[in-house]
């Protein structure tokens, strides 16, 4: 499917919901908070049916959202889905930081960077006391926490398997953002944890040979449910909102 560059149109006022109640705090990346009925944040709602359509009757779902390479939107796409979720289907998500290499996500909620994944897996505390509660809890946010030495070591852990395994059993969805593929094929960690993997592909920018280089690197394309076209102009968007979905 397509996802337009944040717009402008239809600007709706700030709405008083994400971190501390206040709209003025809300990082303005976050367009389905900052404008929930713009052409753009619908992108995440209809992304979010077509999801739901290829997840089947499962009982909870843990979902990679992964790119070809760096800077393409894995965060954005993530959060912005995570939100949707949470507020407009009123569904229990959480939200993990899995790119544990170049954490950014507390930079979009605007929190100081503190205990999160790493830490959970290393033991030093209980993911509930470190995961942000947003819209009265339905959607839960664990950060990439402290920067540790071997994220590959920790990720593989047994410990990741079992946080995955019991945080399917409090929330229907998990939605985990995860490194690019290119050029460390991390993703390949996460794997055998993971239902699907959501690609997402930076409009005009990465070349296809990229993708397709990606694409080969992973370790099976099985799980692939599909992907999202990012940041497409918003002048060729105007005329082309279609969903598009590679299988
Ligand atoms: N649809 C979009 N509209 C406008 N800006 C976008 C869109 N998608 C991504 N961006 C911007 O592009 C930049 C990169 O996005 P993002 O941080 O989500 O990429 P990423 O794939 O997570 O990067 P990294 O590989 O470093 O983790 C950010 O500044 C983000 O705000
Ligand atoms: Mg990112």
């Amino acid at each position: 499917m397509t996802v337009p560059v944040r717009d402008e149109e239809m600007p709706v006022p700030v709405e008083q919901e994400g971190q501390g109640g206040n709209g003025d705090l809300v990082d303005g990346r976050l367009i389905t908070i900052k404008q929930p009925y713009s052409i753009a944040a619908e992108q995440y709602r209809v992304l979010w049916t077509r999801v739901c359509q290829l997840m089947q009757d499962k009982t909870s779902y843990v979902l990679a959202v992964t790119s070809s390479i760096k800077s393409e939107g894995k965060t954005f796409t993530s959060l912005n889905l995570a939100i949707s979720i949470a507020r407009d289907f009123d569904e229990k998500v959480l939200l993990i930081e899995g790119d544990l290499k170049n954490p950014c996500l507390h930079e979009y909620l605007k929190y100081p960077p503190g205990f999160g994944l790493t830490d959970v897996l290393e033991g030093k505390i209980d993911i509930n006391s470190c995961s942000i509660q947003l819209f009265e809890g339905r959607l839960s946010v664990l950060l990439a926490g402290k920067t540790a030495g071997n994220t590959s070591k920790l990720l593989s852990s047994h410990m990741m398997q079992e946080i995955l395994n019991s945080a399917r059993g409090n929330f229907k969805y998990i939605i985990i953002d995860t490194p690019p593929i290119i050029p460390m094929v991390d993703i390949n960690i996460y794997y055998p944890i993971i239902d699907g993997i959501l690609l997402v592909i930076q409009a005009g920018k990465t070349p296809r040979s990229v993708v397709k280089r990606a694409l080969s690197s992973l370790s099976s394309s099985e799980k692939i449910i599909g992907a999202v076209l990012n940041e497409v102009e918003s002048n060729y968007s105007k005329y082309y909102y279609g969903t598009r979905y590679s299988y």
